[in-house]
This record gives C-alpha cells, structure tokens and sequence, in this order.
C-alpha cells in the first residue's frame, strides 16, 4: 500500500474535470469496460469521501437514479441524486439508513474503502481485508438478487480467502487493475456480478 502519492497524469485530468480526486479515473474504465449500471439504477458507494467515484456514479445513473455513500468523513456532493451520510460502515444504523434512502435493492455495490494507513503493511493488510469483509456482508444485505459488486482490494495475507467469499457469493467475479492504479501499487479490484442472496 503506497503511502505517497505524487500529483500524476490522473490528479491533473480529475482536476481538469472538475472531479474531487484521481480514483475517479479508476470506476469511470471499470464500468465502462464491464457495464455494471445504467440510468436509473441505484446504487451504494462504500468509503465515498472525498466524493470521485460519488460524482461518476452520479453521471452514470442519471437524474433518475440515486447513489447513496457511505464515509467516516464528509463528502462533497454536488448532485441532486447522491445522498451521502457521514458515519462507521460496520455501524448498523448507519447500514439501515442508507438502505432506507436508497428506495429500493442495490444494483450495484462499490467499495474503495482504505483504512487509516500505519505504514506497517500485515497490519494495513489486516485492517484493509477487515473493512472489505464488512462491506461484502454489507453489500449481500443490499443488492438484488444478480446485482454486481466493484470492491478495491490490497494484494497480500488475506486476499485468496477474501476472493473466495467473494466467489461463493457472485457467479462471476474478476480480477483487475485499471489503467490509472500506479504502477507496482498493491492494489487490485475485484468485479463481482450475478450476486447469489444468501439463504433467508
Ligand atoms: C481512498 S478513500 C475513498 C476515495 C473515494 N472513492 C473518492 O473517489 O473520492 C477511502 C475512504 O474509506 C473511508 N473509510 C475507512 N474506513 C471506513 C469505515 N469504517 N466506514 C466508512 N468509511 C471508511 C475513509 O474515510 C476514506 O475516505
């Protein structure tokens, strides 16, 4: 997990753009290269803050769809079809709310969530895997049945037991690294579709 983060091709183009932050270039190629939504459709956005991929979500969904994300920190929102609440994922009134103002099943989670970085990397390694399970059990609880999960993921300890969940809850799921992720970063994203409920 890199730490520090020089101002490259992404950081400027996101500024010409008028986005909040580079990691937006990463979600626009990845559901343009998967096509996980379209107008209309809802969906929640785990670890939204500063507020890129809320912004592409947005434009992706249009005027008659709604995101809603999910941060510890505040988000910049300048769309009327994006709600973001401030608060802990793992908090379960937070999780209740975003469902309620979502309208209706998700039919697409997404998840950049990062947890505060130590620089020691098996415990930034644990703590990431810890925030990506909680968002997985999370997401299973709002999509629809076939809805399609975007997660971010570090590669170390964790990672093939959290793939594996991640297969038992999807029919498809792929590992990817979008053009904007720099290189030799540790991260990669997983883009899950065919979502299987569990069991009521
Ligand atoms: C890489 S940033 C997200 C950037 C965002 N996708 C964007 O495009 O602007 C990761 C975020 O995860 C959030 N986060 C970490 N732990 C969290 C938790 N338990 N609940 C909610 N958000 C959390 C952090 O506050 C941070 O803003």
């Amino acid at each position: 997990m890199a730490r520090y983060q020089p101002r490259d091709k992404y950081y400027w183009r996101a500024r010409d753009r008028g986005l909040p932050s580079r990691a937006a270039f990463k979600l626009d190629e990845l559901l343009a290269r998967h096509r996980l939504i379209r107008p209309g459709g809802r969906v929640i956005d785990l670890g939204c803050a500063p507020g890129g991929w809320l912004a592409v979500l947005a434009a992706a969904i249009g005027a008659g769809g709604r995101v809603v994300g999910i941060d510890l920190a505040p988000s910049r929102v300048a769309a009327a079809n994006v709600i973001a609440l401030t608060g802990d994922l793992n908090d379960p009134a937070v999780q209740a709310q975003a469902i309620v103002r979502l309208g209706g099943p998700a039919d697409l989670v997404t998840s950049d969530l990062s947890p505060k970085l130590s620089g020691v990397a098996d415990r930034d390694q644990a703590r990431s895997a810890e925030l990506l399970r909680a968002a997985l059990e999370f997401a299973r609880a709002a999509l629809k049945p076939d809805g399609a999960m975007v997660a971010k993921a570090f590669m170390g300890g964790a990672f093939d037991e959290i793939s594996a969940a991640f297969r038992a809850a999807f029919a498809r799921l792929e590992l990817t690294r979008p053009r904007a992720s720099r290189p030799g970063s540790a991260e990669i994203y997983l883009v899950a579709t065919g979502h299987r409920p569990p069991p009521s």
